[in-house]
């Protein structure tokens, strides 16, 4: 089978934000204790931290993670996490059903986040609190000196203001399951309230207001229109979230479909763009709001073992889903998407980052290992810095129970302007046939190819608990001047770095 990619460094799509590499760790299983933080454990440092872990995170080149929830947020008082650990109340988080004990809080995840190179996108809770709870925790982040917050978070060990950018108002408002859910007219009209009283505190703030937490709920759509309508002005993003799952393992067929699922968030994305810009029309504003695709991975693998979870304990293993090759395929799939919309995705969280639905599990009598679906994150988020450029591609399609026309080769390029070098990330989702990759890259002279690599060459259902998984050399490449050959292998993500 043929594929054909065209590209030129001026034909952009956008430049791509690097948020759009974000993560998230929530107060949720042993994403915190036992993963980030575990002070009895070998590698852990003087804020007992998992040394372990902060160094595969930094693998990932993670510039933004969201905190401290998810569900977790919409029952959490962040007061319980500041302050002497001894002093710090455990109580019953009930959204997941655990114990909080709360060793872990605000300061802890800010000098871990540097630790790991990357900034907070700190989320606040509108399930059982509001304005108020909201704009002091602002206060006490952002605020420098010489009020009572700011000067607790000074008394609590941290002179400078964290300076914190970019808020989340509250967590999946339409979900069922959510702690304070609230009616599309109720969320919006405190979302806004949230906004205006947070943009008094500090106006240098970016705010994201909940967009649906999927686009199967049936408020979707009008939960949008409803939240656009009443925050437009004092919000900047509108925020996603996508998870996805193979739910009938038995039918091969089912893994074409599993692998078109990147036409169903390219059809989210774009939907809710346009949901977006009605608003912005209908108001005749001249701001445009962009997206925070703040969750979205694969998750289904621990559904059943989560419900034989004992409730009440400290880190239950809870969301522990063990990522297989396909889901990894799945995940670069959705990375490429997520590129091709760069021109107003700005934010992205991979959900999680340790232990729940994540890259990175820890052992918590031994060390780390990486799941799968590290390789793909790990590459994207490593070199599709720069520009997004148009994908004009060539490739036979197919259909699957879902979607009508998946394309065999998915792939998009990078251009970095400071280093010149183009990343091109490919996948061939053919089950059965070598794809010959042909990219023409217009009026860029090759000089070399820095890097070709594949991964690939496992059985889909393969996990990495064993960590045989790697990316390889991608051999089966030539070039001219200004064109480069590759055979791409049937179900293979690979990576080509030109320059
Ligand atoms: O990421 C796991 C959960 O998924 C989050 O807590 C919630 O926001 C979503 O439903």
């Amino acid at each position: 089978m043929d594929g054909h990619l065209n590209v030129k460094p001026s034909d952009v799509i956008s430049e791509i934000d690097e948020r759009v590499y974000g993560s998230f760790i929530e107060q949720l299983g042993r994403a915190v204790y036992t993963g980030v933080y575990q002070p009895n454990h070998p590698t852990a440092d003087e804020d007992g931290f998992r040394k372990d872990v902060i160094e595969a995170v930094k693998k990932l080149n993670v510039p933004l993670i969201r905190y401290p929830g998810g569900n977790f947020l919409s029952q959490y008082r962040w007061e319980d996490g500041i302050g002497p650990k001894s002093e710090r109340p455990t109580r019953l988080d009930i959204a997941w059903r655990e114990i909080e004990t709360n060793e872990f809080g605000l300061h802890e995840f800010m000098k871990w986040s540097k630790k790991v190179n990357a900034v907070p996108n700190m989320a606040v809770n509108l399930g059982t609190r509001g304005i108020e709870a909201a704009a002091d925790l602002l206060e006490y982040c952002n605020f420098p000196k010489g009020t009572y917050l700011s000067d607790l978070r000074i008394k609590n060990g941290a002179e400078k203001p964290f300076a914190i950018k970019t808020w989340c108002l509250g967590n999946e408002m339409d979900g069922p399951w959510e702690i304070g859910m609230k009616d599309a007219e109720e969320y919006a009209k405190l979302a806004n309230e949230t906004a205006k009283a947070m943009k008094r505190v500090d106006d240098s703030i970016e705010l994201v207001a909940c967009g649906s937490s999927s686009m199967d709920n049936p408020t979707f759509g009008d939960w949008e229109e409803t939240v656009l309508d009443h925050c437009y002005e004092n919000i900047d993003y509108l925020s996603l979230h996508r998870y996805y799952g193979f739910y009938n393992d038995d039918d091969p067929t089912e893994l074409d479909n599993l692998l078109g699922k990147n036409v169903d968030l390219d059809q989210f994305i774009k939907g809710v763009v346009a949901m977006c810009d009605a608003v912005k029309s209908k108001k005749k504003s001249k701001k445009t709001i962009n997206l925070s695709f703040d969750e979205w991975n694969v998750w289904y693998h621990s559904n059943d073992a989560d419900t034989k979870v004992e409730p009440w304990q400290v880190g239950p293993h809870l969301l522990e889903d063990v990522y297989n090759f396909e889901d990894a395929l799945l995940v670069g799939s959705l990375l490429i998407t997520l590129l091709k919309n760069s021109d107003r995705v700005k934010i992205a969280c991979l959900a999680q980052l340790v232990n729940v639905i994540a890259p990175i599990m820890t052992d918590e009598n031994g060390g780390v290992w990486l799941q799968s679906i590290f390789y793909p994150f790990m590459q994207v988020s490593k070199y599709g810095r720069g520009k997004a450029l148009v994908p004009h591609v060539q490739t036979e399609t197919y259909k699957s129970r879902e979607f009508d026309n998946v394309a065999y080769l998915d792939t998009i390029a990078t251009y970095n302007d400071q280093d010149k070098t183009v990343t091109i990330f490919a996948e061939n989702k053919n089950q059965d046939e070598t794809l010959n990759f042909s990219i023409d890259l217009d009026d860029l002279i090759i000089d070399e190819i820095i890097e070709a690599t594949q991964f690939s060459g496992y059985d889909p259902k393969q996990d990495n608990k064993d960590g045989r998984m790697q990316i390889e050399k991608l051999t089966a490449v030539s070039n001219s001047d200004t064109k480069v050959n590759a055979k791409l292998n049937p179900l293979s993500w690979n990576m080509l770095r030109i320059k």
